[in-house]
């Protein structure tokens, strides 16, 4: 997950991109500054937020048969890793002979102290911390190269990807964890539509709170004039991309400057702010398939709310 500790030059430049496009879009990478991040952390404790409670439940269930799917000494390579949580009932799990981790992230500052973190709390590990953007094909660190890989990829963050980004991850991870190693992925499933707008409508306001904040931080840091209380958030579910999508409703006609252009909104005009997308265990797996992975396992928990794909690099393809 990205946090406040990332720098992030381009705010002004990407957001007057989006907003002077048609229809208005944010990159969600806007939402996570130290507000965000805290927000964000929040929702996943959410009553209507099911996804982090199933999937750290199913997770603990699994964990000694995903830990045994890997050779003895291998590294774990976690893609988004700011809390090692979940790596950890991966590590613990009974049976896992785990010799290293290398958590990848663009959050430097939370890298580090998630390394002297699992450093004191897991003596036998060595932990080799990579800033880096998961989606730009990280070189792995020398001190792995010849360990047997094991990808972790956990949080359903891959349903925030499009699906052609989501294929081109899986394609690189595949290509930097090489042939033979695993990557294991949790994936929201699709279900209900009530379900999943209660998840991303939460009664409390809190998933509204972290969708409104990307205005505030244009306020903040692109010199932007956002009056917080004349836009709303909208969850949405597109059933026909499997999506949910979040949007900022604008309450009125109006004009707002951002980094020194005047920007106009329609009344119920939308900014686009965000994909869920909730794939079915099918569709992950065709996704997977054309990225080059055999899917090898899926373990759901027992409502169907979340998936955990483990996929394989055979050697063959
Ligand atoms: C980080 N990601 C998996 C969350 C999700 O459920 O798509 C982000 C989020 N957006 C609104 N609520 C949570």
């Amino acid at each position: 997950m990205l946090d406040a500790l990332v720098a992030y030059e381009d705010i002004a430049a990407d957001a007057l991109a989006g907003l002077t496009a048609t229809p208005k879009t944010l990159p969600s990478k806007l939402f996570y500054d130290a507000e965000g991040v805290r927000l964000f952390d929040e929702i996943t404790r959410l009553p209507e937020y099911y996804l982090t409670r199933t999937e750290m439940a199913l997770l603990k269930r699994i964990a000694p048969e995903i830990a045994s799917l890997a050779p003895p000494g291998s590294a774990l390579v976690e893609y988004g890793a700011c809390d090692p949580t979940k790596a950890r009932i991966l590590v613990d799990a009974a049976g896992a002979d785990f010799a290293a981790y290398v958590p990848i992230d663009v959050a430097r500052g939370a890298l580090e102290a998630l390394a002297a973190q699992l450093r004191t709390q897991e003596p036998g590990l060595a932990v080799y911390p990579l800033c880096a953007d998961f989606n730009h094909d990280p070189v792995l660190p020398a001190a792995v190269r010849g360990m047997p890989k094991f990808g972790f990829f956990p949080g359903s963050t891959i349903g925030n990807l499009e699906p052609e980004v989501a294929q081109t991850f899986l394609a690189h991870a595949r290509r930097t964890l090489g042939d033979g190693a695993w990557l294991v992925v949790g994936a929201d499933l699709r279900k209900d539509a009530q379900t999943l707008l209660n998840a991303y409508n939460d009664a409390a306001g809190v998933t509204a709170a972290f969708n409104l904040n990307m205005l505030h931080r244009l306020n903040r840091e692109a010199d932007a004039d956002f009056v917080l209380d004349r836009f709303a958030h909208t969850a949405i579910w597109n059933a026909a991309q499997s999506r949910i999508e979040m949007h900022l409703r604008s309450l009125a006609r109006q004009s707002v400057r951002v980094a020194g252009t005047m920007v106009h909104f329609g009344k119920g005009e939308t900014i686009h702010t965000e994909n869920s997308y909730k794939h079915s265990i099918s569709a992950f797996q065709a996704l997977a398939t054309l990225a080059g992975w055999s899917a090898a396992n899926v373990w759901t928990d027992p409502d169907m709310l979340f998936s955990v794909h483990a996929l394989r690099a055979d050697s063959a393809r």
